[in-house]
């Protein structure tokens, strides 16, 4: 990396588009803390009948406590024990309440999975610039209905306003990875690219400690903490004003050539951007002889077939490791071990969530993808055990609390390394420009798809598993991290050729003469 080619209109730009990333963050974060205030709410609203408040407060010791077992109706959230005599009484009545919640939680997950598939569109139809710009509309619709939902029916106002900040999130989760990758000169491509992860980790961070209840997570303000977020919205349609658009965009898309220069010459400074200006000219000439192939080609083209099903294994392990129930329940997921103070365990959390991001900026280039997917994945197999172990004998032995509590830190840490950022990057290594926009989107769908599953399904399945539902999430990272380690090739430094020649490996076919692989990459094959 050299100096000339951080500008200061490229760490502007830059800052600029890392405002959505943030709001990606921020929405996934801001739901955690003021659950149980807004759960009152609810209730209050939609006046509750007698009966369900005379269950939950055969668990609570106190008010707080009270309202967690309307998530989780089997926590009782001093002694975690999951009685048997009080199972049935608690599983009916609060049905209602638990249903609005799950789906306060996972609305935003269900916008996110429609708008996945259609940032790329939007962003080649309006430009990068322009659709950024028009997607605020969504941004602020959604910040808007939710910061005023203290004055309605706050839980259909809440509802669709995550849904809306959900579409929000899913086209900003195209856009701004491809905005990033074409404006980063190549030796910053792959930090400022996991740039975009530290902002969702910082807006989840930021979400979580303005959510305290002595700043803005309390009965009086919970609705401005979910409203906030239209101040990075606001802030950013300001700033992308003043942003160059891409200009890989404006030269390989719309063919212009000088406004493509003159925005490289913004961003590069005084740097030469005659290097630029080559690849971009070679990119035109590889994206002229490929055919664009279609979601549906992906899965019949046998040359396409392996790598998109494991592209789509890696963010559903992603996903269903289980890291968004830790996201959205935290809270709750500490009350139950025991944590006095659960709120501050949460902004723990997160804290270590951004470190661990900070640290996996440098290390992805370093060690290799699957490797540190390999480990992320590993380490986090044996955090669920212990966070299973340290609920299940909570009862028994009070430090086990400890335990869970150091369990969710380290397995939010190994996620980090790798699981977290890799899926995101390794996707668009594994196809080449024909078929790549159509792979980020089906890979997208999916990721959104797992995360709608686990915010909707957990408190349901925490219900039913009881102290055992990390257990549950062991197996399935344990999957993961076999086929991780049998059908996963690495890709680092690697050519879109060798990673096929890998794949081919894994599939045990026999090596194809050089120029055939060329030709089918360059799409050759594509129309088979
Ligand atoms: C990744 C995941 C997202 C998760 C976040 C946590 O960005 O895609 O679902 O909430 O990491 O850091």
């Amino acid at each position: 990396m050299t100096q000339s080619e951080v500008t200061g209109t490229l760490v502007f730009t830059v800052f600029t588009v890392m405002l959505s990333s943030f709001q990606f963050g921020y929405d996934i974060g801001v739901i955690n803390a003021p659950q149980q205030i807004i759960i009152t709410h609810y209730r209050s609203v939609l006046d509750v009948p007698l009966e369900e408040r005379k269950v939950t407060t055969t668990y609570a010791t106190n008010s707080i406590q009270e309202l967690s077992t309307i998530s989780s109706p089997r926590n009782p959230t001093s002694a975690t024990s999951w009685p048997e005599e009080e199972e049935e009484e608690a599983m009916d009545s609060p049905g209602l309440i638990v249903m609005l919640w799950s789906l306060s939680v996972s609305m935003f997950a269900i916008g996110g999975m429609i708008a996945s598939f259609f940032g790329g569109w939007l962003g080649d139809r309006l430009g990068r610039i322009k659709a950024m710009l028009v997607s605020n509309i969504l941004s602020l619709s959604g910040a808007c209905l939710m910061g005023f939902s203290k004055m309605g029916p706050s839980h259909i106002l809440i509802i669709s306003g995550r849904g809306i900040s959900g579409l929000y999130c899913g086209l900003i989760s195209g856009l701004v990875p491809m905005y990033i990758g074409e404006i980063a000169p190549t030796t910053l491509r792959g930090a400022l690219g996991t740039l975009h992860q530290l902002a969702i980790v910082t807006g989840i961070l930021v979400s979580q400690i303005i959510g305290l209840d002595f700043l803005l997570g309390n009965q009086e303000l919970w609705h401005v903490l979910l409203g906030l977020s239209a101040v990075p919205a606001l802030l950013q349609c300001l700033l992308l004003l003043f942003c160059p658009e891409s200009p890989r965009y404006l030269y390989i898309n719309l063919e212009e050539e000088e406004k493509a220069k003159k925005s490289l010459k913004r961003l590069r400074g005084a740097a030469d951007i005659s290097k630029d200006i080559t690849e971009m000219r070679k990119e035109r000439e590889e994206a002229a002889k490929e055919q664009k192939v279609s979601i549906l080609q992906l899965f019949t083209n046998s040359n396409h077939r392996q790598p998109i099903l494991v592209a789509l294994m890696l963010h559903m392990a992603q996903q269903f490791s289980g890291i968004n129930a830790i996201f959205y329940y935290s809270t709750s997921i500490f009350q139950t071990a025991g944590i006095s103070q659960p709120v501050y365990a949460t902004i723990g959390v997160g804290a270590v969530n951004t470190l661990f991001t900070v640290l996996s900026v440098f290390l992805v280039e370093k060690a290799g993808r699957r490797s540190l997917f390999l480990i992320g994945m590993s380490g986090m197999f044996f955090c669920t055990i212990f966070m299973s172990v340290g609920l299940v004998l909570l009862n028994k032995f009070p430090w086990m609390s400890y335990v869970s509590m150091l369990a969710i830190f380290l397995f939010v840490s190994f996620f980090e390394i790798g699981p977290g950022p890799i899926p995101w990057f390794m996707v668009a290594e594994f196809f080449s420009q024909g078929p790549r926009p159509a792979a980020l989107a089906i890979a997208a769908f999916c990721n959104w798809s797992c995360n709608f599953v686990v915010a909707l399904c957990f408190p349901y399945i925490e219900n039913f598993c009881g102290p055992y539902v990390f257990f549950l999430f062991a197996g399935v990272v344990l999957g993961f991290t076999l086929f991780t380690f049998f059908k996963v090739p690495e890709t680092k430094g690697k050519s879109f050729e060798e990673i096929a020649a890998e794949f081919r490996k894994k599939r045990g076919s026999a090596p194809e003469p050089k120029a055939a692989v060329e030709m089918k990459f360059l799409g050759g094959m594509e129309t088979v």
